[in-house]
Parts: C-alpha cells; structure tokens; sequence
C-alpha cells in the first residue's frame, strides 16, 4: 500500500501561481482534490470527498493541520503577528474602538453607526438582568468554589430559562447575542460576589457595558466603588482583545457542540468549560500564580528559566499554536501594562519579574528555535491584578470578553450552507476481535 506525497497543478488559466487541485496517488490510483483559498492566499486542499473517493482518512493529532470550516469572522497571520476582527487590524481596534462596538463588528460583521450602537448598547442594557430564580442556582454551590466551575453552571442552566426553538429567526439570534453578551458580566459578578459572601449588586441602567460590571463586582450596600476612566478603559481593553480569535480551542468547541443543533445557552457553557484549562484560558491565571511564584520563592528569572527548561515545564504566557511571532494581543496589553501600573496605588512588582523573564526567554535559543513569544495571557493578568481582580476570576474576564465570538462562530455555522454535525474518525488500534470469556475461566 503506497500513499504517494500530493502533487499540484496549476491552474488551467496555467499563468497563476495557485494550482487549482492536487493530486494524491494512494494505491496506484490518482484522486485530485479541489484547493481552497483564502482571501489573504492561504491554501487548503478541500478532502471532503477523500473517504468516499479513497477509503482513507487523515489523522492530525490537534487539528493543527485541520481547517474545519470557512469563516469570514478573524483572520489571523501567525508567521507574522497578524490579527484582524472581519478585516480591521487589532491595533486599530485597540485604539478606537471600544469593547461594545467591537463585539457588534465580530457579531455583525460591519462597525455600527451611531444608531445602530445605540440599538446594541440599549439592547444590552435591557438583558442584563438575571432571572430571580437563578439565585437558587448560587446558593446551591459551594461558597469556594472556583468562579469559572459556578459560570459553566449558570450559563448551562439558562437553557431552561430560555427554551431555544430549532426554526429561531433573527430576532431570537438577535435576543440570545443580547442575553448572552450582558449576562455572563452579571453571571460572573454574582459567582464573585458568593465567593466572598456579599449581596449581588443588580445592573443598572445608567451605567455603560464595562463600568456596569465594574460596579456589580466592586460595589456594595456599604461601600459605594469609584469609577476610575483609567481602570474601565483598561478591562474595555482586555475584553476587546479577547472578543475573537478563530477557530481555538473554546470556539472549536462551541462549534462542535452547537453543531448537534443544542441549545445555544449549553453550547457556550460547553466553550467556556473548555477555556478553563490552563493551556487555554486558564493560562491568564497561571501566569500569575507563577511570577508570584518567582517572587516568593527569592529565585531569579533567569535561575527559574534554566530549571523550566531542565525539568521540561511550560513557561506560562509563552507560545502558541498558531503564532509563530509576538502575538499582537500581548504587544499592544504589554504597554499598557507601562501606563497604567505607574498609577498611585498600582504597584505591580511582578510585572518587572514578567520582563524579565521575557528579555531572558527572547535571548535564549530554546525559545527562539521554537518560536515562544509571549501570547495574550503573559500580561494580562498583571493589568487585572492591579485593577482589583481576585486571580481565580481572571478566565472569567476572558469568557466575558470571548463570548461576541463564540457567539459569532455558533451564528455562521448555524448559516452556513456546509454546516453538518461535526463527527471526526479515527484511527482502531485496540484489540482486534476477541471473544468474551466467562468470569471463571478469566
Ligand atoms: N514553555 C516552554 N516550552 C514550550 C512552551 C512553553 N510555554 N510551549 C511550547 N513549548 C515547547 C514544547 O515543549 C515543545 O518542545 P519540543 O519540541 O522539544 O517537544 C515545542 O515547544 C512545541 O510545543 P507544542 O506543545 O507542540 O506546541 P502547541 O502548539 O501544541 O502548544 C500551547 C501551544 C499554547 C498549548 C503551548 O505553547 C503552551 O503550553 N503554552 C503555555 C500555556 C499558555 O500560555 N497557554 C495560553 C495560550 S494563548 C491563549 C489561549 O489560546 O487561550
């Protein structure tokens, strides 16, 4: 059985570069698959006839080398640090937008105007109430329980306050974005505030999406929380940046549960379960813990990077799947971590330790030949920590910001025209038939 390396050809115009198909000879027998490409050129061989055609599947360990569906949302050059949100460069973004208006760009793939961010502010406005029945819901968990295990409990639990019909129109997409992009802030708020035994805080009107949750979070019935600018445009910030991010981990999921058609509330439950880990979302918490980890023991960085590598452990904040540079993200979060740490008040020592590790990490070859920059999670957590966040809510600050994305992901994938339940292969490599023995001759 010979599985010959694919061959291209080139398109019939026969000037362009891009060939149109390949051709992979398996057995003896030449099959030719259609080449898709993106619009920034990047190429795909579109196998969704190779079973059929051939009698094999593809195995990639990670998907790294999967692309599982077409998407219009992000865009992402990993070679060269690049990321855009339906075309707009993050930095762009980052400097003029803001996380409410962004997330109507990722939802509905145009920037609002005037009125139509007025529509979507309101909007959000208006859903960001919890049903009063979900308060049993909170009583019923532990009082230590970590926020992201009561978030996935919460957010599943709100398919049985919103019963989501298979035919929904848009007005009930439109309803579920609304609902679902308040109320995980006030979800989140509420799991933080039972972990520290005090009243929920209820949203209000008056307030604006970021200060609203600065207010559930921080305020109380006797303690009244000053809103500082400096510290809602940095959490706008952060939520921004964490708005989309293709087809990862937690989206990936999101896709795969809601293709079985069940209800959006679980579905994104399901994602943020699967951000939780600590190669995933968890690693904004991690990281922290680890620099604060440095610090306390006295170790120096470069003393803790030669024992990381000697003991084969992960630098936390560093590396990524898919970019192979500086990812863009912890760029633009790495000088902000400049501006607002040299506020009164915000003193953050384990931001020098962070560049430390990173000036010793971007000089040492075992990062350089493997391509580890810092990613999104390296410093957002020290902004975090100095706003007032407990490090246990840090993935769940990334959930709130996530979710315009998942929720653009389930949206496209519901429209799209090649949407199926997603149901993979894979390769047997159990036991081969045998037959069941009787407990006594075992
Ligand atoms: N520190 C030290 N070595 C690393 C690291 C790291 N952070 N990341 C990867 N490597 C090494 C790894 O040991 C392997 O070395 P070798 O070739 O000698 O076996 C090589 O680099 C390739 O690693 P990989 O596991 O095949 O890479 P991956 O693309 O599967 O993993 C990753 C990507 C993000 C899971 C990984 O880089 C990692 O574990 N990073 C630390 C956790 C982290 O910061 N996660 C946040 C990711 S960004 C935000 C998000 O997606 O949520």
């Amino acid at each position: 059985m010979s599985a010959k390396k694919a061959r291209t050809k080139k398109s019939a115009s026969g000037g362009a570069d891009a060939p149109e198909r390949v051709t992979m000879r398996i057995e003896g027998r030449d099959h030719e698959f259609p080449i898709v490409t993106g619009t920034e050129g990047e190429k795909g061989i579109d196998i969704s006839s190779l079973r059929a055609s051939t009698g094999y599947i593809t195995l990639d360990d990670g998907l790294s080398n999967t692309g599982s569906c077409e998407s219009t949302i992000t865009f992402i050059d990993g070679e060269r640090g690049v990321l855009r949100y339906r075309g707009i460069p993050i930095e762009e973004l980052a400097e003029h937008s803001t996380f409410t208006e962004t997330a109507y760009l990722v939802m509905y793939g145009e920037l609002p105007n005037r009125r139509e961010l007025e529509i979507f502010s309101t909007r959000l406005n208006a859903s960001s109430l919890i049903h009063e029945d979900m308060r049993h819901f909170f009583t019923g968990l532990p009082g230590h329980a970590h926020p992201m295990a009561i978030l996935t409990t919460v957010v599943a639990s709100l398919s049985a306050f919103y019963p989501v019909s298979d035919d929904m129109g848009k007005d009930d997409e439109d309803r579920i974005v609304a609902n679902l992009i308040s109320q995980v802030r006030t979800l989140a708020a509420c799991s933080y505030k039972m972990s520290i035994g005090e009243p929920f805080v209820y949203p209000s009107y008056k307030r604006k999406f970021v200060e609203n949750f600065l207010y559930m979070m921080f305020a109380s019935p006797v303690k009244n929380y000053q809103l500082d600018p400096d510290i809602v445009r940095a959490i706008d910030l952060f939520l921004l940046l964490h708005a989309d991010h293709e087809q990862n981990c937690s989206t990936s999921t999101v896709r795969m549960a809601g293709s079985s058609l069940a209800n959006v509330y679980a579905v994104v439950s399901a994602g943020i379960s699967a951000l939780w880990g600590r190669l995933h979302g968890g690693a904004n918490q991690a990281v922290i813990e680890m620099l604060e980890g440095i610090q306390a023991s006295g170790i120096s960085a470069a003393g803790y990077v030669a024992r990381l590598k000697a003991d084969k452990e992960r630098l936390m904040g560093f590396g990524h799947r898919v970019y192979k540079a500086y990812d863009p993200r912890a760029k633009i979060l790495r000088e902000y971590c400049h501006r607002i740490l040299k506020k009164p008040g915000m003193d953050a020592p384990a931001f020098d330790i962070a560049l430390e590790l990173e000036e010793i990490a971007l000089r040492d070859d075992y990062f350089l030949s493997r391509n580890l920059y810092p990613n999104v999670d390296f410093y957002s957590g020290l902004i975090l920590k100095a706003v007032g966040f407990p490090v246990n809510m840090f993935t769940v600050l990334f959930a709130i910001g996530r979710m315009p994305g998942w929720l653009a992901q389930w949206r496209e994938m519901r429209h799209s025209e090649r949407s199926k339940i997603a149901r993979p292969r894979q390769i047997y490599k159990g036991p081969a038939l045998r037959h069941f023995v009787p407990k006594d001759e075992r």
